[in-house]
């Protein structure tokens, strides 16, 4: 019996010795030491055993048992070993994900090279305003519906007697008043700001940005304006895109017009987006003699052009671009903006 033992116990090193993983370790282990594993039975075997045999049978069960447990756990710490990763602190690493700037952003930063490259300068003016110089000096009269509660953000501080309710500035014409306060002409300034208004659907959110341009010199007319546009137009969407004017109001300007460019999906022949060819992207003007004199220029010797247009809704025209919803640019949702 106690050769037995010891014969079982040499096979189990050897097989121990040869095992190749973990697992088939953990096989021979339960082979051995399982409910009816070879150890457990020949374990057994001590009731059959005759009374003077018994102590150095159990002895040698011991023995045997200790021993093939130290051998198991040396072979599980050397498979244990192999099993690690080797690692090579000189492998260059996995480059970190990089965020991109938002469309917004490239959209300003895009539209301000197409200015400047032209000798407009970038000016910045308040986004939390006066009401006078967001409509008082531009020409609205008094009860102007865009001076209503329903249109725009007034900010919860006291009146001002001169420049009356402070507001969230609903255009960036407001900057057309501080430049031209704060500069004589020749003026050819561009303002990229954020605007704010009442307003949400899928073409309007209450927080957007608008690109206003302001020249003002002397012998300002029509043709400057138009050609601004045109050369806008051709630099930023393609130089087959063709704009056109339409006659239009606004307060601060007169003549007005609603600028047009022709639609990029049908190439001005009239689709679903555009109806009839063209798409609308602004407004635009010559700047009103009233607003002239509120910034102390003499109408009689200066002239100028101002025009106004949504950055957001101009870069969704863009060709190649179909954002079906303004308020997709804002939803801060990834699985949209990586598209952009
Ligand atoms: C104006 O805001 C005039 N100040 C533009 C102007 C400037 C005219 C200088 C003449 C001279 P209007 O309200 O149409 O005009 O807005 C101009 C553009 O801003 C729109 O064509 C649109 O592109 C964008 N816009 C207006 N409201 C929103 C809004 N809620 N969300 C997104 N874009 C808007």
């Amino acid at each position: 019996m106690k050769e037995d033992l010891i014969n079982l116990k040499n096979q189990a090193i050897a097989q121990i010795a040869e095992c190749k993983d973990l697992e088939e370790l953990e096989q021979i282990r339960i082979d051995l030491f399982g409910r009816s594993g070879k150890f457990t039975l020949a374990s057994k075997e001590i009731a059959n055993i005759p009374v003077e045999e018994k102590k150095q049978f159990g002895i040698t069960l011991n023995e045997v048992k200790n021993t093939l447990e130290e051998q198991f756990a040396e072979k599980r710490n050397e498979l244990n070993n192999n099993a690690r990763v080797w690692f090579d602190p000189t492998m260059p690493s996995k480059l970190p994900k990089l965020g991109k700037l938002h469309m917004v952003t490239h959209a300003i930063n895009e539209i301000a090279e197409v200015f400047e490259k032209i000798g407009f300068t970038r000016m910045k003016y308040p986004e939390v305003e006066f009401d006078y110089f967001a409509f008082g000096a531009l020409n609205f009269p008094e009860n102007h519906p865009a001076r209503d509660d329903w249109e725009t953000f007034f900010v919860d501080q006291p009146e001002s007697k001169k420049y009356g309710p402070m507001l969230l500035t609903p255009h960036t014409s407001s900057g057309q008043i501080r430049e031209m306060l704060s500069n004589k002409p020749p003026i050819r300034m561009i303002n990229i700001a954020k605007c704010y208004r009442r307003q949400i659907d899928v073409s309007h959110y209450p927080m957007f940005h608008q690109f206003e341009g302001l020249v003002v010199d002397k012998d300002i007319s029509i043709t400057h304006l138009r050609g601004t546009i045109d050369h806008f137009a051709k630099s930023f969407f393609g130089p087959e895109r063709v704009t056109r004017l339409r006659p239009y109001h606004f307060q601060f300007t007169e003549p007005s017009f609603e600028v047009d460019i022709s639609c990029n999906v049908c190439n001005g022949k009239g689709c679903k987006l555009c109806k009839e060819g063209w798409l609308e992207i602004g407004g635009a003007g010559m700047v009103h003699p009233n607003v002239l004199s509120n910034c102390g220029l003499d109408p009689k010797v200066y002239s100028g052009f101002a025009f106004g247009w949504g950055v957001e809704r101009t870069y969704m025209m863009k060709s190649g671009l179909s954002v079906p919803d303004i308020r997709l640019l804002y939803s801060s949702d990834l699985r949209v903006l990586k598209q952009l």
